[in-house]
């Protein structure tokens, strides 16, 4: 169908962001692989299914809204990034993507590590078995509890972050009688091509010890110093949801070009570097990520031809993908609730969640799409704009996409490639009761983070 024939007339092509596609898609019942999990399809009867289970089963026994994780899309992912940068190199799972005792086991199962960025990510960790040598410790301000805790478990590294961290680290492991496992993170200077918010490695932020002015290296001379620290490698995470490798080739050349300064001055060769995570996924159909081996492929021989071209033994290298393995493996079942079109501009179809569930939108501006998943329709296509319950007109889960035109309240549609930052930057805003994360493998669902229950929200209000 073409715009022009479309319901609420041309003036579609008006509030159509940029860059999104302005035609709906051919076949609107169409799942596009891309940013569906891998075992997600249709039946015969049209209703779509995940890990072997029809969503309307699972929205039946767990309720809406619901993200839907399939478990050997997670394996699969985990294990080909594992795979890719192989024995020489450590893949650390980024906790703050989504980390639930569930998927630490899983991560510990594909010999993954894992990156830890809260004492209640650590603990997570911990209480679900992951060994603690098996976890890299992050945070630019983590208390001087955590840091106690973090070193009492017998982490495998901690991530320093500024120069009071270096002396506060040293002292608490001094106290306990350890020597503690360092990695100290720069900023490299690189401008992530992705969301301010989620850039990383410029030097007007607050991540990182700047490489610029020669900080960085007088950060190593301290740590170098002090009795408490093993200074293993330099850090550097360049920011998030990126496609194009040549911002990490920049961060690789620099942390070399660093190891280098610190063999000259120090006569000590770095064992390790670590380039961080940030690599992008499909939110939409327009989004072409890279394969794992791909990024391994290229960071390797970035990393050995630098070290190559600077007389340094190659380090050992790790990295800390979260969204790239946990974002497209879940999507969001939400249930239609009402539908209000409005004369020439876009339908709002309301669902019961928004962005407690999904803040992304709101915070980033962030693309996604949505299906009809309930059951296939030949209907027309008519442009929406998902939104949730919430009392702000921000409340926006997908800012332009198109459902067909027969859609009614008591529909379920879903939104692919909701895994990563969304339940773990939930909220309970208006009071709204955070959703259950359910786990579907080989035709078997099991919650793995249960649904809040409004007993939740009054056991914290004890005035
Ligand atoms: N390592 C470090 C040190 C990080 O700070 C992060 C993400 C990662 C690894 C993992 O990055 P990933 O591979 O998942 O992109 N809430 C934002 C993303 C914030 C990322 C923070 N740090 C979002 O929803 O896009």
């Amino acid at each position: 169908m073409s715009r022009s024939a479309h319901p609420a007339g041309p003036r579609h092509a008006d509030v159509l962001p940029e860059g999104h596609p302005s035609a709906p898609p051919a076949d609107l019942n169409h799942l596009d692989p891309k940013v569906w999990a891998s075992t997600v399809t249709r039946t015969a009867d049209g209703v779509v299914s995940v890990g072997g289970v029809e969503v309307t089963k699972l929205a039946e026994e767990f309720g809406t809204p619901a993200y839907l994780i399939d478990e050997a899309d997670f394996r699969e992912r985990a294990r080909a990034w594992r795979t890719a940068f192989g024995a020489d190199a450590d893949v650390f799972y980024a906790g703050k993507a989504f980390l639930s005792r569930a998927v630490v086991r899983w991560l510990h199962d594909e010999g993954l590590n894992l990156d830890v960025c809260s004492g209640g990510e650590l603990t997570t960790a911990l209480s679900a078995g992951m060994p603690a040598d098996r976890i890299a410790f992050h945070g630019n301000n983590k208390s001087v509890d955590e840091i106690e805790t973090a070193i009492r478990a017998g982490v495998g590294r901690i991530v320093l972050d500024s120069f009071q961290e270096i002396v506060r680290v040293a002292h608490i492991a001094q106290s306990l009688g350890k020597r503690q496992r360092v990695q100290i993170r720069i900023t490299v200077g690189v401008e992530a091509h992705t969301h301010e918010f989620i850039a990383t490695a410029h030097e007007d932020q607050k991540f990182g010890i700047p490489l610029a002015g020669g900080q960085a290296a007088e950060a190593v001379r301290r740590a170098l110093q002090l009795d408490g620290l093993e200074l293993i490698g330099i850090h550097s995470h360049i920011g998030s949801q990126i496609f194009d490798m040549s911002g990490f080739e920049v961060a690789a050349h620099r942390v070399v070009g660093l190891l280098k300064d610190i063999r000259d001055e120090h006569g000590v060769e770095l064992p390790e570097i670590d380039l961080g995570g940030g690599l992008g996924i499909a939110y939409t159909s327009d989004d072409d990520p890279r394969e794992p081996h791909e990024i391994a492929k290229a960071l390797h021989e970035i990393v050995t031809r630098e070290c190559e071209s600077a007389k340094l033994r190659t380090p050992r290298i790790s990295v800390e993908p979260g969204r790239a393995i946990v974002g497209p493996t879940a999507f969001t079942l939400y249930e239609v609730g009402t539908i209000k079109p409005l004369d020439g501009l876009r339908t709002y179809v309301s669902v019961d969640g928004g962005m407690s569930d999904n803040i992304r939108t709101a915070l980033y501006d962030a693309e996604y799409s949505v299906a009809l998943v309930s059951r296939t329709s030949e209907a027309a296509p008519m442009l929406v704009r998902v939104v949730g319950k919430h009392c702000e007109s921000g409340d926006i889960v997908v800012k332009d996409a198109f459902l067909p035109a027969d859609l009614a309240p008591g529909d379920l549609i879903a939104v692919p490639a909701t895994g990563a930052y969304c339940r773990s930057m939930a909220s309970n805003y208006n009071h709204a009761l955070r959703p259950p994360v359910v786990a579907v493998r080989e035709g078997e669902a099991r919650v793995i983070v249960r649904r809040e229950t409004e007993e939740d929200l009054l056991r914290l209000d004890v005035g």
